[in-house]
């Protein structure tokens, strides 16, 4: 297949050219799919997307007519593709439905315990041969209770590792999984759990009924001095109503992988640019606020499986097999 690639970085194209040993033609291009960026692939027989590549029903008429018949997904979410729209032009819309669910748990708490025990602070201070404690008191781990929103692969991995902590755990989740509750989780509706939790983690996918989960009016109900962590989209989270609350000192830490407003932000170099978004700066400038770029995911070993079962969900359309990664409009 002639497969046009989105939104690639150096690191993208280094794996799936490892991963598609000459299988397909693969050409890349660095921007990101929209409207105008459609028209790139004109001849193209597939294109491989990326988080924020927006595949909505302009988009898909547009590559529809251009010959695409294929996307492949290049990430487990796929909330960017409007699959009743692809169905519609006769697109196949694949995703990458497995892939190291380790990598965004374990950076979940990277992110937990960096803010915990203030360690991106502490670097920073050392760097300048600052050596006080001051302002870098944390908490034990242990004994703290961690909610987990959405008890999926992530979800459940985040658990474990959390258990081995010694954290009582809180889960909620549309099902129950049987990992959590041999860990000892309780199920709890959401309201519940965000009363209770000193820590809650987000693993949820992003829907509509998910759409701005933590908002002023559930933050109001949450622990003071709790901490959120957001691995999973930032459309989960009200973020001009989480920074009220931070501003009020009400929450002891945040820490966000992703961020709503992400899409043309978020794996760029603006540093030469002047931020226009207020609401990033303002998020970035919180010393109790850590904020990474959509990097959960970026392990050697989550990236070799994402090019591997991409080149295999391009191999399979291509014959018109339909596997178990192909996304149906619900
Ligand atoms: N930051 C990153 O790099 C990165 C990487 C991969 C995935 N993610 C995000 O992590 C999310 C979770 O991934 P996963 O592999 O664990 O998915 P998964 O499908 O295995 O788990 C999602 C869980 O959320 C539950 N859920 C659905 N609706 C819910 C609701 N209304 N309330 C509570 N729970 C609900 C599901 O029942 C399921 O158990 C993905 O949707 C994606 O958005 C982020």
């Amino acid at each position: 297949m002639r497969v046009l690639v989105y939104d690639t970085h150096s690191y993208d194209q280094s794996f799936l050219d490892a991963a598609n040993a000459g299988r397909h033609e693969l050409a890349y291009t660095s921007a990101q799919l929209d409207q105008q960026t459609a028209a790139l692939a004109a001849g193209y027989d597939a294109v491989c997307l990326f988080v924020n590549d927006h595949a909505s029903e302009p988009v898909m008429a547009k590559l529809a007519a251009g010959g695409v018949r294929a996307i492949a997904q290049r990430s487990t979410g796929y909330n960017n593709l409007d699959l009743a729209a692809a169905a519609r032009h006769n697109i196949t819309c694949m995703r990458v439905g497995f892939y190291s669910p380790y990598a965004v748990a374990e950076f979940a708490v990277g992110l937990l315990q960096t803010l915990n025990r203030r360690i991106h602070r502490a670097h920073n201070r050392t760097r300048e041969f600052n050596f006080r404690l001051a302002g870098l008191l944390g908490h034990d781990i242990h004994g703290r209770t961690v909610g987990v929103v959405g008890t999926g692969k992530i979800g459940a991995i985040f658990a474990r590792i959390m258990h081995g902590f010694g954290c009582p755990l809180l889960g909620h989740d549309v099902r129950q999984s049987q990992a959590c509750l041999e860990l000892g989780m309780e199920y709890v509706s959401l309201e519940d759990l965000l009363r209770r939790s000193d820590i809650i983690s987000l693993h949820a996918p992003l829907l509509p009924e998910t759409h701005h989960m933590i908002n002023a009016e559930s933050l109001a109900i949450t622990r003071p001095g709790v901490m959120l962590i957001n691995t999973s989209r930032g459309g989960l989270v009200d973020t001009e109503a989480l920074i009220g609350f931070i501003q009020r000192g009400h929450m002891g830490a945040v820490g966000l992988d992703v961020y709503e407003e992400e899409e043309g932000k978020f794996f760029r170099d603006l540093s030469d640019s002047v931020m226009d978004d207020d609401v990033l700066a303002r998020l970035i400038s919180f010393p109790n606020v850590l904020l990474t770029s959509h990097q959960a995911f970026f392990t050697h070993e989550a990236m070799t499986t994402i090019a591997e079962t991409t080149l295999q969900n391009l191999s399979d359309a291509e014959a018109g097999t339909l596997n178990e990664n192909v996304l149906r409009a619900s």
